[in-house]
């Protein structure tokens, strides 16, 4: 089977075998099939976050569970529950819609509901533990259903128990998210206040830091039905702040984020386009032209190549700053 439609890097690999559920019972009956149960799975919602860099010789299994159901509420909060298979940005504009505020800085993020809290989603100043109830998750050695609070989740700067302790061991089914019916706004991060000034907005909603948001990714981000990446390729590194004070004394514009007393973040982005990448191109690969932290594939490109890539990228970005980048994207 293709995976090339199935990867937002757009990547041509090849699995085994790849099945498309839909509901809880199709899942576990997959789970008991004999056929399957030597061979290596993987569980795939958008394909947003992996780099394929070879065949697959196994069991894909796309989670494709739906609905979105307001299943609590009082005068001030909305709990929804959405099913791991919902388009993660569908769900956005469910909640954008009805004015309910949380989600709207999350706007357009790739991806579906069941891979969000795996890498705990964020951009523009909210992540998703922020907004997170509890989420559903199917115990893969016991086949039972399992509740995660946000305490369980070990929620981190695109990390999780899922990533770490639990790597491999549940499949999520449905994530509970609690909104704010009189929604409060962040806009302090990045252009979110230019752009609404820009456009004209003195009222704020939900709806208007929405657009602004999506405007924003737009003008930077590539759509990946036109030129296939995974959005950043890289986690902003975090370094000590000793480290960052003697980088400021050589490069005076170093770009910084607090994140405690003694460390601080880094955008990687700034480091790579720094480093000379930024708009670089070999062949069917490359680093795209408005955002230095987003590796694109231009049609043919090949998982190998961009892991290559990024690993010439790492070299060049510790030769320079003595900073080790590390990948949020999964190599496959
Ligand atoms: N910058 C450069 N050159 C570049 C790119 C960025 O100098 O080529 C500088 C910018 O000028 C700015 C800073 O780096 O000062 C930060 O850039 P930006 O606001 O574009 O965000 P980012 O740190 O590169 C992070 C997330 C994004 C998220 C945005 C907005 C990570 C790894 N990435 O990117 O998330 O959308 O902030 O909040 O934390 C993703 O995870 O896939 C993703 C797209």
């Amino acid at each position: 089977v293709s995976l090339k439609s199935y990867n937002t890097f757009g990547i041509s690999a090849f699995a085994k075998f790849l099945v498309e559920i839909g509901s809880l019972e199709d899942l576990t009956e997959i789970l008991k099939d004999p056929q399957y149960q030597s061979l290596p799975r993987l569980f795939l919602g958008g394909g947003s976050n992996i780099l394929l860099t070879g065949d697959f010789e196994g069991l894909i299994v796309k989670i494709n569970l739906s609905g979105i159901d307001i299943i609590a509420e009082d005068t001030d909060t909305v709990l929804i529950k959405a099913g791991a298979g919902i388009v993660w940005n569908d769900l956005v504009m469910f909640a954008v819609a009805k004015g309910f505020g949380g989600m709207e800085n999350l706007s357009l993020i790739p991806g579906t509901v069941g891979a969000a809290p795996m890498q705990n989603i964020g951009a523009y100043g909210v992540e998703i533990k922020d907004i997170f109830e509890e989420l559903q998750a199917l115990n893969l050695k016991t086949l039972e259903v399992e509740t995660f609070k946000l305490e369980d989740c070990h929620f981190g700067y695109r990390e999780s128990v899922f990533k770490h302790e639990k790597k491999g061991q549940y499949v999520i089914l449905s994530v509970t998210f609690k909104l704010r019916k009189n929604p409060f706004f962040k806009i302090s991060y990045g252009d979110i206040q230019k752009t609404l000034e820009e456009a004209g907005i003195s009222e704020l909603s939900v709806k208007a830091i929405s657009e602004a948001v999506v405007k924003i990714r737009k003008s930077k981000l590539p759509d990946p039905a036109e030129i296939g990446n995974s959005g950043s390729f890289f986690k902003n590194p975090e370094i000590p702040k000793d480290q960052f004070e003697k980088l400021k004394e050589k490069f005076p514009a170093i770009p910084s984020y607090p994140v405690n007393e003694t460390t601080v973040k880094v955008p990687a982005g700034w480091l790579i386009e720094q480093a000379g990448w930024k708009g670089y191109r070999e062949g069917e690969i490359g680093v795209h032209a408005k955002q230095a932290l987003v590796l694109v594939n231009y049609g043919n490109g090949k998982g190998l190549e961009i892991k290559e890539l990024a690993e010439k990228i790492q070299k060049s970005v510790f030769e320079k700053f003595g900073i080790a980048l590390s990948p949020e994207v999964n190599f496959i």
